[in-house]
């Protein structure tokens, strides 16, 4: 079957109430019909996510984001004309005929559009816009392959589309526009520098509530099987001796030899090829049985603020 076939083949099993994994530009997404709340419930089934953890809804073109909220307010409107179709997503207050299922009843929703052409397509083939989470277990790194998708939901999902490794590799980075100013709820794919020069400062404190809100959220996230850490010293590895030990360093290493594996996440230290390359290295190391992965600081400018906040989920230390 060529592309167009097998996204015609996709569609039609989201019509038809089912779930299907998808590549977009950040991660592979597992989506459903966002108007039908059973198959938005399988999605919750499939994850293993809990109910109180709302989902963001891929649209086609930025036209389909006026029938889903109630107004767009100017500054998400400038994001929307810069960063659309791309790794942004807007919250917003949210039109009635949205399932609370999606939202996980909250007054608001997320909106994205893809910057994917196989998820664009399947978007505008279904003719509906798209609910979809990343497509891992609850709390697991997110796929940036098609193949990670099968490696852990293949049994579970009516059909994966194949659209080779995303390119960005971090998820969408998450506005909210529900106060006077708008906050920033996740780092990701647009760096927040670009973000406030359109718009001005955003607001970057987490909101502290007895509920969280944002993905930033639950503070296991993202987390491999093995433990990783921020938060050694290359200085002291004899307290490691005996141990099994993974190396994901940022640029090219010396030390290579004193570690039982190595991930380089971009030699020539670009911020966009780490970020690609991050859940994919930390699978790979995840996969050899390692004792402790210690994990190389990234400077937390552009990308590498998206690349940090996941590093800290995954070690546990947000
Ligand atoms: O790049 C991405 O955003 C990927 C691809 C598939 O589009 N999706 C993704 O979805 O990362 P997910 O479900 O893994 O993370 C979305 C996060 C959720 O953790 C949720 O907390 C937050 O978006 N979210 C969704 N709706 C929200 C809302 N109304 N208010 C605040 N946060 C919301
Ligand atoms: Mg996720």
């Amino acid at each position: 079957m060529d592309d167009h076939q097998v996204i015609y083949q996709a569609a039609e099993i989201i019509k038809r109430g089912g779930v299907v994994a998808f590549p977009t530009e950040t991660v592979y997404g597992l989506g459903a019909n966002a108007f039908n709340p059973l198959a938005v419930a399988r999605v919750f089934e499939v994850k293993k996510r809990p109910y109180f953890d709302p989902l963001i809804i891929h649209v086609a073109t930025p036209g389909d984001v006026k029938k889903l909220v109630k107004e767009i307010l100017p500054n998400a409107e400038k994001l929307i004309e810069r960063f659309w179709p791309g790794p942004l997503t807007v919250v917003l207050f949210k039109e009635e005929n949205i399932p609370d299922i999606v939202t996980a009843g909250l007054p608001t929703v997320a909106i994205r559009m893809p910057n994917h052409p196989m998820a664009l397509s399947l978007i505008q083939e279904s003719k509906c816009p798209i609910a979809a989470p990343s497509a891992n277990p609850f709390g697991y790194l997110s796929p940036t392959t098609a193949e990670h998708v099968r490696e852990q939901l293949d049994d579970q999902v009516d059909l994966i589309l194949d659209g080779g490794p995303c390119p960005v590799g971090v998820e969408s980075t998450i506005i909210s526009f529900l106060e006077e100013r708008p906050r920033l709820l996740r780092p990701g794919g647009v760096s927040l520098e670009e973000i406030e020069s359109l718009i001005g400062k955003v607001e970057t404190n987490p909101i502290e509530e007895g509920r969280p809100s944002a993905p930033g959220m639950l503070s296991k996230h993202y987390a491999p099987r093995t433990p990783i850490t921020l938060d050694w010293n290359g200085e002291s590895l004899d307290i490691y001796k005996g141990k099994k030990i993974g190396l994901l360093a940022f640029q090219e290493t010396k030390n290579h030899l004193k570690f039982h594996s190595v991930e380089v996440l971009s030699r020539k230290g670009d911020l966009r090829e780490a970020a690609a390359n991050l859940f994919a290295a930390i699978r790979r190391m995840d996969a050899l049985d390692l004792d402790l992965i210690l994990a190389e600081p990234i400077p937390e400018v552009g990308l590498g603020r998206a690349i940090m906040d996941r590093l800290r989920r995954a070690s546990g230390s947000i």
